[in-house]
């Protein structure tokens, strides 16, 4: 065994934008910080469209998700502000907002449903009849039956994203080490550090299990603290809008089509990202003919222009999904060892908030408030009773939203 020297106080194992984000916030509070990852910032933020949609992503049963939802898009702001300054870098935030559309009566039964749930929830969305949508956005479909515009629900560059908070992690003193952690180093019965692939080990004070859906995987981990997260694979178009189509969109629009989800998120330099599938498929990451046709046919029948266009990336990923799809922050029954994964489809929504959770646990060994509901206990066998497992969805206030 090799030691790769003096012990760290916080080692994060996985360096995508929550291993990122959590590794700058830790080293911006003192203390030091090692990051392991044989590519920081790749993963799933190379795949990610960067919609910040709070709003237009609800989802009845998931209302305590939505209160950590909102907590960290109302951060946005300043979070890209800070990290801009810090590193020298854009972002691509842009406060563009999201118009979801309709494209037959059963859609638009079901954006009304939508519209009725984020209403409960006290959620800014205006209801627009589908003359008003192709106002907005004179590329839509003449058959557009309607929609909802949200203003509120934005969008940020995850590819721009992942190398500022690369930057500003190395300008914050944070260690790198571009190597794959083979596990888990345990002693005197809690976390210690990792060990990579070559044997080399990193021996830290506090670990941070950070690796996405990889996170179940790391070998060391005794049974009762293996997150339970399993890959969802979402597989992305990219395309181009030459400058004399421009502007093709003005904001991120988006459709259930036969019971699909297709978005098409345009960027100030030109890029439109259409995504994405949602299959349960393991670890596979092959973008096949079958997915690629399915958003292409989608994003055609919402915006017909769009096959006029350069497709010029193709590209899968893997969301790390929890069983109640909210993610697992902060300690486990492991002392030491901490999770920040199972982000699900919110990963890069939830950058800013679950920087400041887990440094706040970090520091004080202690969840604040707005993570509390998210704590990995949760998933712990129950000692008696039910058998049943509690999930966010059980702490939510009384005034929060219920399923219908
Ligand atoms: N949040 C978008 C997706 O997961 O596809």
């Amino acid at each position: 065994m090799r030691s790769a020297g003096e012990s760290s106080d916080v080692l994060v194992v996985g360096g995508g934008l929550i291993g990122l984000v959590t590794a700058w916030r830790s080293a911006q509070r003192g203390l030091s910080t090692t990051l392991a990852d044989p590519e920081p910032g790749g993963g799933a933020a190379r795949v990610a469209a960067g919609m910040l949609a709070a709003v237009t992503e609800l989802h009845h049963g998931e209302q305590t998700l939505l209160a950590l939802n909102l907590a960290s898009a109302r951060r946005y702001p300043a979070f890209v502000a800070e990290l801009e300054e810090a590193s020298g870098r854009t972002t691509g935030f842009r406060t563009c907002g999201t118009l979801s559309v309709a494209l037959d009566s059963d859609d638009r039964a079901q954006l009304r449903e939508l519209h009725a749930l984020q209403r409960r929830s006290g959620l800014d969305s205006e209801w627009l009849s589908g003359r008003e949508c192709r106002r907005l956005e004179p590329m839509l479909a003449p058959g557009v039956r309607g929609g909802l515009r949200v203003d509120g629900d934005h969008q940020v560059d995850p590819r721009r994203l992942a190398p500022a908070l690369v930057t500003a992690c190395e300008r914050a003193g944070v260690r790198f080490r571009r190597a794959r952690v083979q596990r888990l180093r345990v002693a005197g019965g809690r976390a210690a550090g990792a060990v990579l692939a070559d044997g080399t080990e990193l021996p830290a004070g506090q670990v941070v299990l950070a690796g996405g859906s990889l996170s179940g995987r790391l070998e060391g981990l005794p049974e009762a603290v293996v997150p339970p997260v399993r890959p969802v694979k979402g597989q992305v178009l990219r395309l181009t809008v030459p400058s004399a189509y421009a502007p093709f969109l003005s904001r991120t629009v988006r459709a259930v089509v036969r019971g699909s989800q297709v978005y098409l998120v345009p960027r100030v330099d030109g890029e439109l990202v259409v995504g994405a599938t949602t299959e349960e498929l393991g670890w596979d990451t092959t973008v096949t003919a079958g997915g690629v046709y399915e958003l292409l046919r989608d994003a055609h029948a919402l915006v017909p222009g769009i096959t006029e266009l350069p497709l010029t990336e193709t590209r899968a990923g893997l969301r790390p999904a929890s069983p109640d799809n909210a993610p697992l922050l902060g300690p486990t029954a492991l002392p030491g060892l901490h999770l920040a994964t199972g982000h699900h489809r919110n990963g890069v929504l939830l950058t800013p908030v679950t920087g400041d959770v887990m440094a706040h646990v970090l520091t004080t060994g202690e969840l604040p408030e707005a993570g509390r509901p998210f704590a990995p206990q949760r998933f712990a066998p129950a000692p008696s009773g039910n058998g049943r497992r509690p999930s966010p969805a059980d702490t939510a206030p009384a005034t929060q939203e219920q399923p219908a």
